[in-house]
């Protein structure tokens, strides 16, 4: 369901949608709970909007060593995963959304703890500006968070699929996770069916993590768009 824009945007530019659907999403936070966070430069607006009520939350758990430093930065306490039995809201950025909430994540490194704490929260809010949305996923270069040892053979499983592989790179050695692993960025896929695209890589041996998010989708999407503000629900 799409609702009517809140304000005009004409002008804006893609950090000020960014900073637009960081505040939104505020509304979203209850009182006296404790916030999942995503990783990312929308979801750092998020972050920086959150520390305007940091003293009605209890805190946050965090989906990287990223927003974690950024969050202790602002004096939001930050909780280990295993601390929480369930949150009732996960918010994070996306590099792809379609039009049922599925999404592409992992553009930040941060995938694997960001399906982690979306799995422990009741409903993932995404907050994205416009140019996420798509009607299929694939055009962004899927991230998939490997272990080493592995990289070869799931490479060549991708290019059976039609995929290009790259291991990703930080200067010109691979970048390291905050798991300790490599990321392999797939170009050329087209993700007609994310839920069996997601069940079925997620089986290879050594994959940790792929950036299909189907199991958890999101079930709102607050998109900044030249109109302003629109909710998505799925
Ligand atoms: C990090 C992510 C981010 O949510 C995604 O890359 C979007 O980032 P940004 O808000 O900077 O566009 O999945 O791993």
């Amino acid at each position: 369901m799409t609702q009517p824009p809140s304000q005009s945007t004409s002008a804006l530019s893609q950090d000020e949608l960014k900073n637009l659907v960081g505040q939104a999403a505020l509304s979203y936070v209850a009182p006296g709970e404790i916030v999942g966070v995503g990783t990312g430069s929308t979801v750092n607006k998020f972050i920086d909007a959150l520390a305007s009520m940091k003293h009605l939350i209890k805190g946050a758990v965090s989906s990287s060593e990223a927003s974690t430093l950024r969050l202790k930065a602002l004096g939001i306490p930050v909780f280990d995963a295993n601390e929480v039995r369930e949150l009732s809201v996960y918010i994070d950025g996306a590099d792809e959304i379609d039009g049922h909430g599925n999404m592409i994540k992992g553009g930040g490194a941060a995938l694997t703890r960001e399906k982690i704490v979306a799995a422990l929260a009741n409903q993932f809010i995404c907050i994205a500006d416009e140019s996420k949305l798509v009607d299929t996923l694939g055009r962004y270069p899927l991230p998939v968070e490997i272990i080493p040892m592995a990289a070869q053979r799931i490479t060549q499983q991708f290019a059976a699929l039609g995929g290009r592989a790259q291991v990703r790179l930080k200067g010109d050695q691979p970048l390291v996770t905050d798991n300790g692993q490599i990321l392999l960025d797939v170009s050329g896929l087209l993700i007609t069916d994310p839920l069996a695209f997601e069940t079925q890589v997620s089986q290879w041996p050594g994959v940790v993590t792929v950036g299909v998010f189907a199991f958890q989708r999101a079930q709102i999407c607050l998109l900044g768009t030249a109109q302003g503000v629109k909710t998505l629900t799925f």
